[in-house]
């Protein structure tokens, strides 16, 4: 790299002409810095006491780890008091976060997975925080209805990777970019301009563990990319789950894939449909991907258009490189 790009350069450009420029840098800059104290507080790892469950489930009866928690209050206790947000909305709180009548109440919300992929904590796998920021025009409080908007409705997306490297990866509707930390300078620094996830690919990510409960338009794309040269695909394929969204839709925006996280037949038993939850995961997760040049489906329409109807609603997710997420719409057809 020839010239040093912070994060606070970039934004001094990505966003100029937006509405509410400064707001919006500012916004950013500080989930940038709650990332940080998480990546470190990750990094870490045993020493710093955090690992193990938390004795406890969040609203979706899922175990929760105690740096689930401490990620949670760490974003809390570093955003709410940047000026810009009326509300924050997690996976680990059952409603939402009214920010306190102490701070200035700003015109978005923003809605975070603070430690996705935090069954890899125990054993120094990838983790990632993921975050959506909102539009919010009402004087008054925001209740938890006012997050229910549509992924398209987005202003800004973006997650932070703690893996070898801390990245963290952006969009404000404008192309993606990527930020390595700086441990030194304790600062992002550009290190991934423009990503765009290519077109074709000969890699899928999904777990094949559930093979047996898939319905038959994943079987089938799974099926034909197993049976590689000798398949109708006629090529070789690679298969990649790390357990963790951030780590496996940043390896695909990086060199291409196509992730799935589908419903199937036993969750539907259980009245779920897919695993990942619209607000904290498939929306800036899919956005992002459009943004690189890729495809965000469920099988029945683009994520960006689902009209939630509660703040951890589930939802199926196909996305990655678009010639093959339109082969999936296509079976789903
Ligand atoms: P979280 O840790 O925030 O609950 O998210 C975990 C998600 C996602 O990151 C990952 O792709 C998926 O769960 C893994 O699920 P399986 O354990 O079913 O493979
Ligand atoms: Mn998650
Ligand atoms: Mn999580």
């Amino acid at each position: 790299m020839t010239t040093r790009i912070t994060l606070a350069d970039f934004l001094a450009t990505e966003t100029q002409g937006m509405d509410n420029a400064e707001g919006l840098n500012a916004l950013t800059l500080a989930v940038a810095d709650a990332c940080v104290d998480i990546a470190a507080l990750v990094r870490h790892g045993e020493l710093a006491g955090v690992l193990g469950a938390a004795g406890q489930e969040n609203v979706q009866g899922e175990e929760q780890k105690k740096l689930d928690i401490i990620a949670n209050d760490v974003f809390i206790e570093k955003t709410q008091n940047c000026g810009q947000l009326a509300g924050i909305a997690s996976e680990e709180m059952d409603n939402h976060y009214a920010i306190p009548d102490q701070y200035t109440r700003g015109n978005y919300l923003i809605t975070v997975d603070p430690l996705d992929g935090s069954s890899n904590i125990d054993v120094n796998g990838a983790t990632g925080t993921i975050f959506s920021v909102l539009p919010y025009t009402k004087e008054s409080a925001p209740s938890d209805d006012d997050f229910l908007q549509a992924g398209n409705q987005q202003v800004l997306a973006g997650y932070c990777l703690f893996s070898s490297a801390t990245m963290l990866v952006i969009t404000f509707g404008k192309g993606v970019a990527g930020f390595t930390l700086d441990l030194e300078q304790g600062e992002f620094v550009l290190s991934h301009p423009s990503m765009q996830v290519p077109k074709q690919t000969a890699e899928f990510s999904i777990n094949a563990a559930y093979a047996s409960h898939w319905h038959p338009p994943i079987k089938r794309y799974i099926d034909e990319c197993v049976a590689g040269e000798a398949g109708p695909r006629k090529q070789n394929f690679n298969m990649r789950w790390a357990g963790s969204m951030v780590g496996d839709v940043h390896r695909i925006l990086c060199r291409g894939g196509v992730f799935l996280y589908p419903s199937d037949a036993r969750m539907e038993k259980s009245g779920k449909t897919g695993k990942l939850r619209l607000m904290y995961e498939a929306n800036p997760m899919g956005w992002l991907m459009e943004q690189a040049g890729g495809l965000a489906h469920t099988g029945a329409s683009s994520i960006l258009t689902v009209a939630p109807d509660n703040l951890h609603q589930r939802v199926p997710v196909m996305m990655g490189s678009a010639e093959e997420v339109e082969r999936l719409i296509e079976y789903h057809h």
